[in-house]
C-alpha cells in the first residue's frame, strides 16, 4: 500500500495521526497472525478433483446436468457448481482458472489449470478409451507447464497487444501459489486393474519419487509456493465401492470401505512425509500439506448434523442399487430408445443436500464445506491459511 504522498497536503496533526494509523496496520500486519501474501496468480496440477475444463476440452464436454447449480450449464467440471480450486480462486481474488488445453475463450492472464479428470501422477499403460484413466499424467502436465512458460513469455514480449491481458506477466510465476490435487486415480487404477492391497500399496513409493521430481521441475522454473492436497476417503465413493466388491466388504460405521481407506491414508501419511522433505530441501519456497481427506471424511461421517442427506447416496445417476450409482449410465448418461436418446442419468432435486454428486465427484455443497474447513490453515501443515501458504518455509 502506498500512502506517500498524502501527509505532504495535510496538517502537522493529521500527519502524525496518520503515520500513527500507518505503524498499527505495519504492526498488526507484521504480528503473530501473520500478512497475506497476494498471489498474483494460480497454476494447478491434478485431476477432477480439480478439472475446470481440460478433458472436456479435448475429449468431448461434460454433459448436463454437470454445471446446473452455479454455471447454469456444463463448465468443464464433473460437478453441479463450483470445485474446491475455484473457492481458492474466489478467495485468492483471481478468476476461475482456465485449462490450458480448452483454446476457446480462455484468460490466463492470472493462471492456469493443467489438471484433467482421471489424470494420475504414474504414466498409465492403458488408454482413456480402456480405462477411463487420463493420457494427461503428472509428467505430461509438467511439460505442459514449461511449454506454458516459455510460449506465454514468448508471445507476451513480442507479439503483445491483447496476448499482454490474456498471459501472465514473467514475475507471476515466482509470486504463483503452485496448488496440487492428484493421486486418487492411481490408487484406483491398481485397484481397477484387479491388483491386490499389497501392490498398490508397494507402489506408493515410486508415486512419490515422481511427484517430488515434478515438484523440483516446478521449482527450478520459479515456483516458489506449493500447496498440496492430501487425497480423499476413496472407500466412500459409490464407484470405488462397486468397483472392487471385495475391497469394499469391510465397511466402518458411515458405510465407507476400511481397506480403501486406510490405503488413502498411507498414500497421505507418505505424501506429508515427502511434501516435510521438500520444505527442508528447499528452505527458499513454502510448502503447505492440507489435510482435504479429514475435511471430506468429517463431511461424510457427520453429514445428517452438518445438514446433508445420505452421504453415500449419488445425487446424479440412474437408478440402481444402494448407492443410485450406475456404472454403465453415468450423470448425464443417456440411452437409445426407439431410434431416440433418452436422458437416464438425471440430477436429484436438491444437490445443495447431496454429498455425492455423481458417485465419484463431490457436489458444490460439499466442495464448499471442504473448502470452509481447509482455508483457515487448521487442517494444514504447517497451520498456515490459504492466503498466508507463502509462509510455510522451513528454518
Ligand atoms: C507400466 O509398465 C511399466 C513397464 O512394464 C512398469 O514399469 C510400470 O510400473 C507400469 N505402470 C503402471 C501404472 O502400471
Ligand atoms: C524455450 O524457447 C526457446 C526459444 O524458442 C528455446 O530455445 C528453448 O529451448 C525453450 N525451452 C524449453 C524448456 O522449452
Ligand atoms: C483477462 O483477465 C484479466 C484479469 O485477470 C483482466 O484484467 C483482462 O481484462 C482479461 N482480458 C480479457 C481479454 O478478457
Ligand atoms: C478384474 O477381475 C474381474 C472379475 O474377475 C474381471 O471381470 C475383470 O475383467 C478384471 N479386470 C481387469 C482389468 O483385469
Amino acid at each position: 500500500m502506498a500512502s506517500g504522498g498524502s501527509g505532504r497536503t495535510a496538517t502537522a496533526g493529521t500527519a502524525a495521526l496518520l503515520s500513527l494509523v500507518f505503524l498499527l496496520l505495519q504492526v498488526s500486519a507484521g504480528a503473530g497472525a501473520g500478512a497475506d501474501c497476494h498471489f498474483p496468480a494460480v497454476f494447478n496440477f491434478g485431476d477432477s478433483n480439480s478439472d475446470t475444463g481440460g478433458l472436456s476440452a479435448a475429449f468431448g464436454a461434460a454433459p448436463p446436468p454437470n454445471g446446473r447449480t452455479f454455471f447454469g450449464m456444463p463448465a468443464g467440471r464433473y460437478c453441479d457448481g463450483r470445485l474446491v480450486i475455484d473457492f481458492i480462486a474466489e478467495n485468492l481474488g483471481i478468476p476461475y482458472l482456465s485449462a490450458y488445453l480448452n483454446s476457446v475463450g480462455s484468460n490466463f492472464s492470472q493462471g492456469a489449470n493443467f489438471a484433467t479428470a482421471g489424470s494420475t501422477i504414474s504414466r498409465q499403460n492403458t488408454s482413456l478409451f480402456l480405462s477411463g484413466f487420463s493420457p494427461i499424467s503428472l509428467d505430461v502436465q509438467s511439460w505442459e507447464f514449461e511449454q506454458f512458460i516459455n510460449r506465454s513469455q514468448f508471445v507476451y514480449n513480442n507479439k503483445g497487444g491483447i496476448y499482454r491481458e490474456l498471459l501472465p506477466k514473467a514475475e507471476y510465476f515466482s509470486q504463483a501459489l503452485y496448488t496440487f490435487d492428484i493421486g486418487q486415480n492411481d490408487i484406483t487404477a491398481g485397484y481397477f486393474a484387479n491388483m491386490t492391497t499389497e501392490q498398490v500399496v508397494a507402489f506408493i513409493p515410486e508415486l512419490m519419487e515422481r511427484l517430488t521430481s515434478i515438484i523440483q521441475n516446478v521449482h527450478g522454473f520459479g515456483g516458489r509456493n506449493f500447496w498440496i492436497h492430501s487425497t480423499g476417503p476413496i472407500g466412500c465413493l459409490p464407484y470405488a465401492l462397486i468397483r472392487r466388491p471385495d475391497i469394499a466388504a469391510v465397511k466402518d460405521k458411515v458405510g465407507c470401505s476400511v481397506t480403501y481407506n486406510k490405503v488413502a491414508q498411507l498414500f497421505n501419511q507418505r505424501l506429508k512425509e515427502t511434501v516435510a522433505r521438500l520444505r527442508k530441501t528447499y528452505p527458499d519456497a513454502a510448502f503447505t500439506y492440507v489435510d482435504v481427506y479429514a475435511a471430506k471424511y468429517k463431511l461424510i461421517s457427520q453429514a445428517s448434523k452438518l445438514g446433508f442427506d445420505d452421504p453415500l447416496l449419488t445425487c446424479c445417476g440412474h437408478d440402481a442399487g444402494p448407492y443410485n450409482f450406475d456404472p454403465k449410465v453415468g450423470c448425464g448418461g443417456k440411452v437409445l430408445v426407439k431410434g431416440k436418446w433418452v436422458v437416464l442419468g438425471k440430477s436429484c432435486d436438491d444437490p445443495a443436500r447431496r454429498v455425492s454428486w455423481d458417485g465419484v465427484h463431490f457436489t458444490e455443497a460439499a466442495n464448499k464445506f471442504v473448502f470452509n474447513q481447509i482455508v483457515g490453515g487448521g487442517l494444514s501443515d504447517p497451520p498456515m491459511p490459504l492466503r498466508q501458504a507463502c509462509r510455510s518455509k522451513g528454518q
